[in-house]
């Protein structure tokens, strides 16, 4: 027995005292901003389920990257919607697309902040799943050509860095292919690596205008209960050129990212997606939790479990709290 020996306490009775054992602190560095773009001028529409993020047109999302910038937070993660969808998703990949455009114009305007593109097709098909079909499934490896056609094209625009989230299997090594034979060699992969299909991106849908007309997302992203079977998806997108691995979601999944940084030497990223950021909004709401250390303590248990980068829509509010 140890007690009284050893008290615990003794090193918990003041915030300097605490702050100095404190394991884990959370920084502005850590945080990725997502944001989502739409065609138009002068646009700001609030997304009902995610209080405090908007659907920006180009000119104002100018404005916002700015104040994102001047927090200190070094990168946003970009989401485009299209003005048009069609069976292919061509919208992902053209030249003037929503994302080409607002890419170039937030690298002239604001060129200190690191600009992430998401690469999917799911906000550019009409059937809103993340690849082509054939028949009524989703087509793996006539996806991958698209794919990487897309981030070419984010590329080209001036990305600083790509993101593939459409669980592809192969998209990884199609992608790096591409950029490299362009002359992006130098261009990190963000790979959406371990993605599950969780029901945690039912507001980031309405937001991003791409939820499935049929069926469901669950032959390609993975499985819930499967643990070890994110060693095997991990461990492929390592071997096909990732630069950064991610993990996603993350509260629900806090066990996986500890996984990844235990089995894996490269940084990884946890996204704290949209319905783990609308659980805490709408509980502050009803009074039922303090929303800010909900916040801070949700984002500080991602850094614990194992994130170097960490993508969520707290970013502006916790970077406030962190200066
Ligand atoms: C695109 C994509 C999704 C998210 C990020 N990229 C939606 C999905 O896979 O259905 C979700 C992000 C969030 O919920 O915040 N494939």
């Amino acid at each position: 027995m140890n007690f009284p020996d050893y008290r615990p306490r003794r090193l918990r009775k003041n915030d300097i005292l605490r702050g100095m054992i404190r394991e884990t602190k959370l920084s502005v560095d850590d945080l990725v901003c997502p944001l989502f773009v739409t065609h138009g001028s002068g646009v700001k529409t609030p997304i009902a389920s995610m209080p405090g993020q908007f659907q920006f047109s180009i000119d104002t999302l100018v404005g916002e990257v700015t104040k994102i910038r001047d927090l200190g937070i070094p990168a946003i993660l970009l989401f485009g919607i299209p003005e048009t969808k069609d069976e292919e998703g061509s919208g992902a990949w053209s030249e003037d697309g929503i994302i080409q455009q607002a890419v170039r114009e937030i690298k002239a305007q604001i060129p200190d902040i690191l600009v992430i593109t998401d690469v999917c097709l799911c906000e550019y098909t009409s059937h809103g799943h993340c690849g082509v079909l054939d028949d009524s499934e989703v087509d793996n490896d006539a996806t991958l050509e698209l794919l990487a056609r897309t981030a070419l094209s984010h590329a080209l625009a001036g990305a600083d860095m790509v993101a593939p989230s459409a669980m592809m299997d192969g998209q990884v090594c199609a992608i790096r292919d591409v950029l490299d034979e362009a002359g992006f060699g130098d261009i990190p992969i963000m790979a959406y690596a371990a993605k599950y299909a969780s029901c945690f991106y039912g507001p980031f849908r309405d937001a991003a205008e791409g939820a499935p007309q049929f069926g469901d997302r669950t032959s390609y992203q993975m499985d819930p209960p499967n643990g070890r079977e994110a060693i095997r998806e991990i461990a492929l997108d390592v071997a096909e050129g990732a630069d950064i691995i991610m993990v996603k979601p993350a509260l629900p999944y806090l066990d996986i990212i500890r996984m990844a940084k235990d089995e894996f030497d490269l940084p990884v990223a946890a996204y704290n997606v949209s319905g783990e950021f609308a659980m805490i909004k709408a509980a502050d709401k009803l009074g039922w939790l303090d929303g800010k250390r909900a916040m801070m303590e949700a984002l500080v248990s991602i850094k614990r479990a194992g994130a170097d980068i960490i993508i969520t829509y707290f970013a502006q509010e916790a970077a406030a709290l962190l200066r």
